[in-house]
């Protein structure tokens, strides 16, 4: 009896140690499995982080760049960190790539504005496995992979024909470039220059730069009339530019007689073409160069193929063309 007693005591003594054992285990291995499922799905779950760096913060072009990340960032389920200088300042541009590199983003997009100062920033953060779309302005000798926006060189091209057409040819022209050091404005000075240099009634007698902004172009403007009265119509690359020669045209009563094709087709520029006091200008695609530029980096996060090249949309637009959206002239 009392072996009989001890046995079964043993038997039940094993056989809790060995549920315990295995209850242990098993719990254990429940738990692991579930942090796996937990990190799988995290993981599924989590959005990337692309941080866009533009030239000027507030600047109304770049908004509406921003304006079309947004878009992008809801449609593909995606954060998109807006952050840059407040005014167009290289150093501070270049700083802001470099804090999204320590950042670990998941991807930069940015313009090339010049190789010398752009590239290695940009080649940095490619080394380091962070992919760079550059966007309205390339650099294409940098590492990027890929560029969004216009070609900008033929869009000087299209400004420079424009006026060949619509001064008849005979134009002393000046020149307002929103950045001597951007390789953007260069281009479309460039294309400008290219276009206009076998018209024997066009002659270019000054380019100055705004630093992008409509008081800088105003100021230059003034001063390219003081020192050539003689100037008939002016060319301004970067969105701001023509808006401030515009100003300085109608305080010294030259808004019928200046010639003024600009960039872009800000609201205030298109008030400025409705009241004639801007003849034509340079159509870009802000808000698409934004969603664009997204959506590509999403697809290059996801090892997808995308192309080197995506050329947005540009075209000269004047007074006739808004009146076909059933837009009024006003006086
Ligand atoms: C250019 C931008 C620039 C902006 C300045 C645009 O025409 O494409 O690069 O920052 O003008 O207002």
């Amino acid at each position: 009896m009392g072996f009989l007693r001890r046995l079964l005591t043993t038997v039940l003594c094993l056989g809790f140690i060995a549920s315990v054992f295995f209850s242990v285990y098993f719990g254990m291995k429940a738990l692991q499995f579930g942090d796996t499922v937990m990190k799988t799905e995290a993981k599924a779950k989590r959005t990337y982080h692309f941080v866009l760096v533009p030239e000027e913060m507030d600047n109304d072009y770049w908004r509406l760049v921003e304006k079309g990340a947004r878009a992008a960032e809801k449609d593909f389920g995606v954060t998109v960190e807006y952050t840059g200088p407040e005014k167009a300042d290289t150093e501070q541009h270049i700083k802001t790539i470099d804090m999204a590199i320590a950042s670990k983003a998941d991807g930069i997009i940015t313009q090339g504005l010049n190789e010398k100062a752009f590239d290695p920033i940009i080649n940095k953060a490619m080394q380091k496995g962070i992919p760079v779309v550059t966007v309205d302005t390339d650099s294409p000798t940098s590492e990027r992979i890929a560029y969004v926006g216009t070609d900008n060189y033929y869009a000087g091209v299209l400004a420079g024909k424009a006026l060949i057409h619509d001064t008849k040819g005979k134009a002393i022209v000046g020149i307002i470039t929103g950045r001597f050091d951007a390789s953007h404005q260069r281009l479309r000075v460039q294309g400008f220059r290219d276009t206009v240099k076998n018209v024997p009634g066009i002659k270019i007698v000054a380019i100055e730069e705004s630093k992008i902004t409509r008081i800088g172009a105003a100021e230059k403007a003034s001063k390219i009339l003081d020192e050539h009265p003689d100037v008939t119509a002016f060319y301004g690359t970067s969105a701001l530019d023509a808006i401030g020669i515009s100003q300085v045209a109608e305080k010294r009563h030259l808004t019928s007689s200046l010639y003024i094709i600009g960039f872009d087709t800000l609201p205030e520029t298109l008030n400025l073409i409705r009241t004639r006091k801007i003849d034509a200008t340079v159509t870009q695609q802000p808000y698409e160069m934004g969603y664009k530029s997204v959506a590509l980096m999403r697809d290059i996060v996801e090892k997808k193929k995308v192309p080197e090249i995506t050329n947005t949309e540009t075209r000269v637009i004047h007074l006739q063309d808004l009146l076909h959206k059933g837009d009024a002239p006003q006086p």
